[in-house]
């Protein structure tokens, strides 16, 4: 009989170290597909940061935790091997919620349908939660003009190489910030941004002086750490400060404080934060904004992939690291 394998959580982040003792890889029959459901077999999984705050106990989130016994939350894309709904066949390419698992049954509804033409790591890494992040927050949140400054930091990773693409796209100048030489060069000498800083051996100050004396007019926040404060206090008056992610505290055992509030009174500057689960319902109008930058040749990725189902768990180290070229994405 054919079997399922999958990787369940069993001990919480905030109790235990990241590593292989927080999940166990258990298996058991395919389940029966029942009407309007569907059986997937995933193909590529995509891992992605904020499984981190999933892996905790915190109830206080945007999105409840992942319990312990469950499989791993993960969305990720697939083949449909067997279809009880009318829409989909056996065949159809999806992406969706499926979890550190090779099979997933799943509602119909909860699916999106996917072009067979287009990659699987394309469809991962721009058309799903990075490009969607990137647009939500670089166009809809940050309100970019031409002619003004963009900062980036976690600028070489899936959202932040995306947001420096559709602000250069829209007539910007935009700074990345990094942390190593690959990545800066990447940046500047691949996606035409205009600056890149390393923020691991550079002087993040002094170069952000000489890159963007003009001051910056919006700044994409993805990590925190030591590029926060040195960009906040160069902010013009009237900017715009996305607030993404601040994977510099995911593990940290107190969150680095923030830098003094006076700077948002003196320059009237908007701080916010967002997380896409509460934009999914706006996939199709994101994907609308995103789709002619893309189909301009404007948008250019790189995946960074990983092999067989087990890699997951060591994966998400890379994200601490900074060891991921791109999007991170796992093989089946
Ligand atoms: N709000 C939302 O809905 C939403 C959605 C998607 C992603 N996010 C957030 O956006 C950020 C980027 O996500 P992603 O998927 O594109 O990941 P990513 O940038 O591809 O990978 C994470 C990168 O963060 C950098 N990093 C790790 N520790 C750091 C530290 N202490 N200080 C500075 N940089 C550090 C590393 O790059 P370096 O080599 O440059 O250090 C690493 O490669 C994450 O914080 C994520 O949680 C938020």
């Amino acid at each position: 009989m054919p079997q399922n394998t999958a990787i369940h959580l069993v001990r919480h982040l905030d109790t235990t170290p990241l590593g292989p003792q927080l999940f166990e890889t258990r298996q058991t029959p395919l389940p029966t597909v029942a009407d309007g459901q569907l059986l997937v077999r995933q193909t590529h999984m995509s891992l992605d940061p904020a499984m981190l705050g999933w892996m905790t106990s915190d109830r206080n989130s945007y999105i409840a935790p992942v319990e312990l016994g469950e499989v791993m939350r993960s969305f990720g894309y697939g083949e449909v091997v067997e279809s009880h709904h009318p829409d989909f066949q056996a065949g159809d390419r999806v992406q969706g919620g499926f979890g550190w698992q090779e099979y997933a049954l799943v509602s119909a509804s909860e699916v999106n349908a996917v072009d067979p033409d287009l990659p699987p790591e394309m469809v991962l890494s721009v058309l799903a939660l990075p490009g969607l992040t990137a647009t939500q927050g670089l166009l809809n949140i940050g309100r970019p003009q031409a002619g003004e400054t963009l900062v980036v930091t976690g600028a070489a990773g899936s959202v932040g190489s995306l947001v420096g693409q559709l602000g250069k796209a829209r007539g910007m100048k935009v700074i990345g910030i990094a942390g190593s030489q690959e990545k800066c060069d990447w940046l500047t000498h691949e996606l035409g941004f205009d600056a890149a800083i390393n923020y691991k051996t550079e002087a993040i100050g002094e170069k952000l002086d000489e890159v963007a004396a003009e001051g910056i007019d919006v700044f994409f926040e993805n990590t925190g750490g030591a590029a926060q404060e040195e960009v906040y206090y160069r902010m013009n008056a009237q900017g715009r400060i996305v607030v993404c992610g601040l994977i510099a505290d995911y593990t940290a055992a107190t969150p680095a404080p923030g830098p003094n509030w006076m700077q948002i009174i003196k320059k009237r500057l908007l701080i916010q934060g967002f997380t896409m689960p509460d934009h999914l319902h706006q996939t199709g109008e994101l994907l609308q904004q995103l789709l002619p930058h893309v189909q301009k040749g404007e948008i250019k990725y790189r995946a960074h992939v990983i092999e067989g189902l087990d890699a997951a768990i060591d994966g998400l180290q890379l994200f601490l690291t900074g060891e991921n070229q791109g999007k991170l994405i796992v093989k089946l």
